[in-house]
């Protein structure tokens, strides 16, 4: 086959893989990014790009025939999930053993699916994490330039206040305090002066209008927005959709090659590609870089990669878990589905739990509060490359899973002790399941900064060769995690561009 030539070729378009493709384009060097998803551009017969997660079509789900909602159940009616007709959707769910990981899939990777909640991480936790990384710098430099490039926003504390939106934040805040534990507003890329016209009704509904994790037709500012459309400005980023890298080896001049399968919406492989280019930047995310790279080491396409590739993985700690409230504590039949407030115990040192105030956005009114819990969960697992089917292997266990619903559970049991309420039962699937143990949101690591790869997410082994996404985090990193995930990817550039090229 005839293979296309880049000087530089990134992996994936979500966080990692925009920044490093701005910053390339910016540099002058013409950039080649392949994204296994789709574009989100182009309006359905209904008008919308996205669908909303009350009446959620094929643009849902990545290659399903029913949807895999987070809360499968409500009332132990299996109203949440729906059928659909198998497409490229936005949202996939990945099944591993004993832990299913969501992910977003088009241009913009999870930007377009997320809760676009924009937290930078405490210092004193960043340094623990990443002991390595000048943290003054981190916090001097590439934090902000990562908010600011972004588009970060804070609620209007007045409005936040009064709104009838926020009032489920607001019935949380209080049993919080309540309890005698810490709130804080969390920043997003959720645009909130959009919101407050969506809320007087001089503007079309999104965040108000039950859209989150299919897609967001207004309002958020997904990397589509940002990062993406400054990298296409530049002239030199070209961006093939629907194009899913499989392998990846290294021709005996030292430049890399690239197989990738090009899909057609049913998912049928059409073309099967070959690329080739000096640099090589792996913005897949912390499931498809690692796979990507223990697929390259364990069939022996690049045998210098290190033990490391594969390990140090985590879900951030993730759980989630709902509250069932008393009949005269109404949380709202209207919710906007953008979480702007945590319960922050990060400094209770015995049990360090951040969690946030989420939405349950029926439109009805459920007495229900529901949160995702980030613990500081200590436990790691590793990826293993699986030589019967060709993908990996992730040997996360049930018991890893239950060291974070151990630690959300003791900050729970307080606040349901201080109020007199109990936990809701009927969320997550059986009538026993009150903590979401078998998912997460976050996942974390694989090719760990400083392990697999040296201070800067140059792969070791190999040269011109980097990971700029959220597989360098080590598992944990105590909030959510994109706005680390960019900073990152922005002292990465800064130092390669300055350095290698
Ligand atoms: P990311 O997953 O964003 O991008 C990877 C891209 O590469 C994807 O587009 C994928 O399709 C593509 N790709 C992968 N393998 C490929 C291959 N082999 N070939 C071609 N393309 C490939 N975080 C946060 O900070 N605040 C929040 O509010 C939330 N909320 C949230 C809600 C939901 C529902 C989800 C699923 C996730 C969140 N997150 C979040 C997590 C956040 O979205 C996540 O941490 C980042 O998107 C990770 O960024 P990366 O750059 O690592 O990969």
């Amino acid at each position: 086959a005839a293979v296309d030539n880049a000087p530089a070729i990134v992996v994936g378009s979500g966080y990692g893989g925009a920044v490093a493709a701005l910053r390339l384009g910016q540099a002058g060097i013409r950039t080649l990014v392949l994204e296994m998803g789709r574009l989100w551009n182009t309006p359905g017969s209904d008008g919308k790009v996205f669908c909303n997660t009350a009446n959620p079509d094929q643009r849902s789900m990545w290659f399903r025939t029913r949807t895999e909602a987070p809360l499968a159940t409500f009332l132990w009616l299996d109203v949440v999930n729906k059928d659909i007709t198998a497409y490229p959707g936005v949202l996939d769910r990945v099944h591993f053993d004993n832990m299913s990981v969501y992910v977003g899939r088009g241009v913009g990777g999870g930007s377009l699916v997320n809760g676009s909640m924009a937290v930078t991480p405490l210092k004193s936790y960043f340094a623990e994490q990443f002991p390595t990384v000048d943290a003054d710098e981190m916090y001097g430099t590439y934090f902000p330039r990562a908010n600011s490039m972004l588009g970060v926003n804070t609620v209007d504390p007045t409005w936040f206040e009064s709104t009838e939106w926020y009032q489920f934040t607001r019935v949380s805040r209080k049993h919080a305090q309540n309890t005698g534990l810490k709130t804080t507003f969390v920043p997003s890329v959720y645009d909130f002066a959009y919101m407050q016209k969506e809320a007087a009704g001089t503007a079309t509904k999104s965040a108000l209008g039950q859209e989150v994790i299919y897609g967001n037709n207004y309002g958020k500012k997904s990397l589509d927005k940002t990062y993406l459309a400054a990298a296409l400005g530049t002239g030199n980023v070209t961006i093939n959709t629907l194009e899913k890298v499989r392998s990846i080896t290294r021709a005996s001049d030292g430049s890399w090659l690239l197989t990738a399968d090009r899909i057609d919406v049913t998912g049928a492989v059409v073309e099967t590609k070959q690329y080739s280019c000096t640099y090589l930047f792996l913005g897949g995310g912390s499931l498809g870089t690692t796979e990507l790279l223990v697929r390259a080491r364990d069939t022996g396409a690049l045998p210098a990669l290190n033990s490391s590739v594969g390990a140090g993985w985590g879900t951030n700690g993730n759980t989630m878990v709902g509250r069932a409230n008393h009949l005269w504590d109404t949380v709202g039949a209207n919710q906007s589905t953008m979480p702007v407030m945590g319960i922050d115990d990060w400094a209770n040192t015995d049990n360090p739990v951040f969690a946030e105030i989420a939405p349950l956005p029926t439109g009805l009114e459920t007495w229900v509060s529901l949160y995702l819990a980030i613990t500081k969960n200590p436990q790691r697992a590793s990826f293993t490359y699986d030589s019967s089917t060709g993908g990996v292997k992730l040997g996360w266990t049930a018991a890893q899973s239950a060291v974070s619903v151990a630690m959300a559970k003791k900050l729970f049991d307080r606040i349901n002790s201080a109020n007199a309420t109990i936990y809701r039962y009927d969320l997550f699937g059986s009538t026993s399941k009150v903590f979401a143990d078998d998912f997460c949101y976050h996942p974390l690591g694989g090719c760990v900064l400083g392990k697999a790869t040296d201070n800067y997410g140059r792969v070791k082994g190999y040269s011109k060769l980097y990971v700029t996404d959220g597989s360098l985090v080590p598992g944990n990193i105590g909030v959510n995690p994109f706005v680390t995930i960019t900073a990152l990817a922005e002292r990465t550039m800064t130092r390669v561009l300055a350095e290698d090229t």
